[in-house]
């Protein structure tokens, strides 16, 4: 079949549908069978909902009125998103596009005209788009506000950039079973091109990303792929042997699986509401060789599920809306709705409230999360500082935030993320 047709019915999932893109790719890329077939798609979709935003302004100045055929709509994005970022052969590119409309008369003239009219006028139709915001940054409008108010237009043109950019790949080397140097020797010695990140000494960047068949050792746990900034979370808990440890929003267990690398001797109990998401936990930490308690269980009610034994760390990597990792998940700027921004906040809170509650005087908690929104972040300690007074905050050195650690997305390679260390102390000294 048209692996452009195949494009815009796996971007209708995404676009109508409401599903992820992972999961529509991965229902489409399960039919295909010709390695290049599978890549072509898979960039055409990734590029799309990147460029989803200027794409569908550009097309707006194509048309005398609104496409209403889901699956010509997306295919005119195709089209557009090929002419426009792609380096293929104009011409076999709109041609193979227009077949794409298959029995569709109508829609073959359409995409036709449109396609070739934008080729003829392209520098004209991109200069349009630079003067609109949502097209200019490529991301929703509510989205573009919500990130000026919080971080000042500059920065906000940095991150909507680097949520455009494609994300680096990166590793987490298994401590238990190597070294970093080590390891990057075996990468050179199969002469895949890697470097030290110096910020993280767990973390590999490939310069050029490899499927992970292709890593040494992966199967037998040597590495894992993980972002540069969730790799910083085992290292702020200040583990020690024998500590009994809760990783409350576990599941996939990237970090669960990096606080056990760090550390074998602890008591560590994972628990995360979604059971689905908890058997990834499982194939995770068995293909690392690590293991810890896994509990299903929803974290604002330990009472269903604790044992009442009191933590010494506790990581909370809560529910967010990961506007950190768009970069990796553009589909993120086409699925969340300012809306949905509204019960995340509240939910963090009872977690993190919760939380407290199981954590041993003198004992730490991180509060993580893939956002750069002070709402879910420095605003959310803040108020959790303001109602619990045995909670004393590590600040961290030098950072945008007012509390915590915020990394902004693309600042050293990295996801936006947050981080905030709260020790629990005494109330009567
Ligand atoms: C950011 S993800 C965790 C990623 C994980 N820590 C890692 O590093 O691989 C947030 C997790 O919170 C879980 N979650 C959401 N609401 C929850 C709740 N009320 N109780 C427990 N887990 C919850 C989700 O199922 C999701 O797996």
């Amino acid at each position: 079949m048209n692996t452009r047709l195949i494009a815009a019915r796996t971007l209708v999932r995404v676009l109508d549908g409401g599903q992820s893109l992972t999961s529509a790719l991965e229902h489409t890329l399960q039919a295909l069978e010709n390695p290049k077939d599978k890549a072509f798609v898979q960039a055409v979709c990734y590029g799309v909902c990147r460029y989803y935003h200027r794409l569908q302004f550009i097309l707006s100045q194509l048309l005398d009125k609104p496409i209403k055929d889901a699956e010509i709509y997306a295919l005119a994005l195709v089209g557009l998103y090929q002419l426009a970022f792609m380096r293929v052969k104009m011409h076999a590119a709109v041609s193979e596009t227009v077949d794409a409309t298959r029995k569709k008369s109508w829609a073959k003239n359409l995409i036709n005209a449109l396609l070739r009219r934008y080729l003829r006028e392209q520098e004209s139709f991109e200069l349009q788009a630079d003067l609109n915001p949502s097209a200019l940054h490529s991301h929703p409008k509510w989205l573009i506000s919500r990130v000026e108010n919080d971080w000042g237009s500059e920065n906000a043109a940095r991150i909507f950039h680097a949520n455009n950019q494609l994300p680096p790949m990166m590793l987490r080397v298994n401590a238990l079973q190597t070294t970093r140097e080590n390891y990057l020797q075996q990468l050179a010695d199969l002469e895949i091109e890697a470097e030290a990140v110096e910020t993280c000494p767990s973390a590999i960047h490939l310069i050029k990303p490899v499927g992970v068949t292709a890593l040494p050792n992966f199967e037998s746990g040597a590495v894992s792929v993980q972002d540069t900034a969730a790799q910083f979370a085992a290292g702020l808990l200040e583990l020690r042997a024998g500590q009994r440890i809760l990783d409350l929003c576990a599941a996939p267990a990237g970090k669960t699986a990096h606080i056990l690398e760090s550390q074998p001797n602890l008591d560590c109990v994972a628990v995360d509401i979604d059971a689905t998401r908890m058997e990834r936990v499982e194939t995770n930490l068995r293909r690392l060789n690590l293991s810890a308690q896994l509990i299903v269980g929803d974290a604002t009610q330990p009472e269903t599920w604790w044992d009442g034994k009191c933590f010494n760390r506790i990581l909370v990597d809560a529910p967010c809306s990961a506007l950190g990792v768009i970069r990796r998940h553009p589909d993120i700027k086409l699925l969340r709705r300012a809306d949905d921004l509204i019960a995340l906040p509240a939910l963090q809170a009872a977690i993190l409230k919760a939380a407290w509650s199981m954590l041993k005087e003198g004992g730490l908690l991180v509060y993580a999360t893939c956002s750069i929104l002070k709402a879910e972040n420095e605003d959310q300690i803040a108020q959790f500082l303001a109602e619990h007074a045995d909670a004393k905050e590590i600040p961290f050195d030098s950072n945008p935030a007012k509390h915590g650690w915020q990394i902004l997305t693309g600042d050293d390679n990295c996801d936006g993320f947050y981080y905030a260390r709260l020790r629990k102390v005494s109330l009567a000294a």
